[in-house]
């Protein structure tokens, strides 16, 4: 099979498990144990990354996640990250004083949710998107509780994704976690490249996903940002996985 078929298999075998995806509600009440926090606490590494815990965290890809925290997974918002990385990435983000935030491609939502709550405390955001191909009603009830914050269900590969960016002038921060084949990862760059001050990156670290990693590495090569990268790995798991990069423009810092 010559290079090109190989990767066209891993799309297509990728897009069929995707029809298959269906998202599990979130338990929305834990959204109260970031918003009882004062900045002090959110300002620690140790602090952020227990609370994670607490939050709930995906069970997908379970093999990923060191036993000792495998009684934190299933449950609460499924955020879907190293608590060990997301931390770290959330503290940096707290610091830079976000505005506006779209994530693509948000599961379950519990990233998304995280993300916001956080990101909240320490400055107001104007607008906070999620976008998926696949529904996810627990943003619907999210909005309840947090009104500036929307899900739109789009294909990122469409014409119609297109459309709808051309109606949103910039983004302060996206982060780009959907699809993590090279293609699409680099589509999905490219289109928000010139609208977004902030681009984040999952997966630039994970074993699984080398052409996650070969996008980010181009965007380091771009000089246009300043990057940095959130890929602590646990003791006791052989392999390298998730891992976030993040690429600030330079004229943002
Ligand atoms: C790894 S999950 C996202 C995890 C989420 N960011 C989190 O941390 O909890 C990838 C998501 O990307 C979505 N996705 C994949 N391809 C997409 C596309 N072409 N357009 C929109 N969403 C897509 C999938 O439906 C899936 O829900």
């Amino acid at each position: 099979m010559s290079n090109i078929e190989s990767k066209l298999k891993v799309v297509e075998q990728g897009w069929k498990k995707l029809k298959k995806l269906s998202t599990i509600p979130l338990d929305l009440k834990r959204v109260a144990l970031i918003r009882g926090k004062n900045l002090e606490y959110l300002s620690d590494a140790g602090n952020v990354e227990s609370l994670m815990l607490y939050l709930g965290l995906n069970d997908e890809g379970l093999e990923e996640f060191p036993e000792s925290i495998h009684q934190y997974c299933g449950q609460g918002l499924r955020i879907w990250q190293y608590p060990i990385q997301f931390s770290k990435y959330l503290i940096d983000l707290g610091k830079l004083k976000i505005d506006s935030y779209l994530e693509i491609g948000i599961r379950h939502g519990g990233t998304f949710v995280a993300t916001v709550e956080y990101l909240e405390k320490f400055s107001p955001l104007k607008s906070a998107i999620g976008i998926d191909i696949i529904p996810c009603p627990s943003l619907l009830e999210y909005k309840q509780i947090q009104p500036n914050a929307e899900f739109v269900q789009i294909n990122t590969q469409s014409k119609e994704y297109q459309e709808w960016l051309k109606k949103h002038e910039r983004f302060d921060l996206v982060l780009i976690d959907s699809f993590h084949e090279e293609t699409q990862c680099r589509n999905e760059f490219l289109s928000v490249k010139d609208k977004a001050n902030i681009v984040a990156f999952h997966d630039i670290a994970n074993i699984k996903y080398p052409g996650v990693r070969k996008v980010w590495d181009e965007v380091k090569n771009t000089n246009e940002f300043e990057c940095r990268e959130y890929i602590d790995q646990y003791e006791n798991i052989d392999l390298s996985y998730m891992g976030i990069g993040l690429a600030v423009r330079k004229e943002r810092l």
